[in-house]
């Protein structure tokens, strides 16, 4: 019998890549291993893929956030409120609440499974420094109103696209537009460099201090001369190779990993492209009478299904649930991250009125991803959606 199981991810790093691995390794003398000139080649392949001045490597997609915000920080020293949204991965959370700046959660919307913009302007207030946008599952979070909020009231837009990257607004790319963007090429996302993440902008001043934070806050790690003379003028007492701007950590990478970045992406788009069909052909098949369809899609570039019950019926739910553990198809419940964010302990007792975020609540209980790769076959995308289509 045919093998229609789905699990959540194939493993997208391949032959290929581990041959290119193995050339780097075998070379004599033995190459350099830490941070170096591949993490430099695979920033500026990077850069140019997705349209942007600076790249910074990082270790994990988390560590992309917390740079950015860190970063952010010594921008707004004096803290803030920054808007995100309560679907989301939790390290865009911890980011903010590390940097010492104050979270600000803002409902979402079914159609592109961000922010309700309505609610997210009456949210803006004098203390609003940014908004930590996330593109959900290849979807795009993006409009002109969003984008206006931004410009009116001069606040800096951070975009994480660790699930959308590939995916384009007005044909741009995600993580172009705003003033800087986080990636992660975990396992699970468009490519992979086992563990690793990228902080992305046109910012100048921004860019050296990623380079400055990913290295425990290190002087030399700028590539700006004016700014390594102006610290050893002012603090002529300290060994000018050790000299921190401030509390850091370390975010690097290696050269391993950036080897595998440079070869998976070199494959990214025509990976993208079976992935973009293989969505659309999902979301146009499946029962809209029972599942939301009604996506804003254009541009999407996604590596999961997205399932989310028209109704809330929690009997249905456990029935497509045992469903999908009978036939071996893999899922996450309350897609990116578990659902709502807010209702993790630490949020709990915050005197949040639950009421105030329905949509929310509703992809919390009655939602799902599943795993949607290159590889992956058309025979067990169609049976997927006969399941979903058919059970009552
Ligand atoms: C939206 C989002 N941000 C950040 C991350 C964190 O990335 P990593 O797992 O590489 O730390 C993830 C992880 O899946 C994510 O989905």
């Amino acid at each position: 019998m045919k093998d229609l199981t789905l699990p959540l991810m194939s493993n997208n790093i391949d032959r290929d890549d581990i041959n290119c691995l193995i050339e780097f390794l075998q070379q004599e003398p033995i190459p350099r291993l830490t941070n170096g000139p591949k993490v430099v080649e695979f920033e500026e392949a990077w850069s140019d893929w997705l349209g942007v001045k600076h790249s910074v490597f990082v270790n994990s997609g988390t560590a992309a956030n917390e740079l950015s915000m860190l970063a952010l920080k010594h921008l707004f020293p004096e803290g803030g409120e920054i808007i995100i949204p309560p679907l989301t991965w939790i390290s865009d959370i911890n980011s903010v609440l590390f940097a010492g700046f104050d979270p600000v959660f803002v409902d979402i919307n079914l159609k592109n499974l961000s922010f309700d913009l309505d609610k997210l302007e009456k949210s803006i207030n004098d203390n609003t420094r940014a908004i930590f946008v996330t593109h959900i599952l290849g979807l795009n979070a993006l409009s002109d109103r969003l984008l206006k909020l931004c410009i009116d009231n001069d606040l800096l837009l951070i975009e994480d696209v660790c699930e959308s990257y590939g995916a384009t607004y007005n044909n741009t790319k995600l993580g172009s537009i705003g003033f800087a963007s986080n990636f992660s090429f975990y396992f699970a996302h468009h490519m992979s460099t086992i563990e690793g993440g990228m902080v992305s902008t046109n910012d100048d001043n921004f860019y050296q201090l990623c380079r400055s934070l990913r290295s425990h806050g290190m002087v030399r790690e700028f590539n700006d001369d004016k700014v390594i003379e102006k610290y050893a003028n002012d603090y002529p007492d300290l060994n000018q190779d050790f000299v921190f701007i401030g509390p850091a950590h370390n975010f690097r990478s290696t050269e391993v990993n950036a080897v595998l970045g440079l070869s998976q992406l070199d494959k990214i788009d025509s990976n993208n492209e079976l992935r973009i069909k293989n969505f659309q052909h999902f979301v146009d098949n499946l029962d809209s009478e029972k599942y939301y369809t009604d996506f804003e899609i254009d541009g999407q570039c996604n590596y999961a299904f997205i399932v989310i019950m028209n109704v809330g019926d929690y009997k249905l739910r456990d029935r497509i649930e045992n469903m999908m553990n009978k036939n071996g198809i893999e899922f996450r419940r309350g897609l990116s991250g578990g659902g709502n964010q807010m209702k993790q302990p630490y949020f709990r007792n915050h005197n949040i009125n639950f009421n105030e975020f329905p949509s929310i609540d509703h992809v919390h209980n009655f939602s799902w991803y599943v795993g949607n790769y290159p590889t992956l076959e058309i025979d067990k995308i169609d049976n997927f959606i006969r399941l979903l289509n058919e059970i009552e």
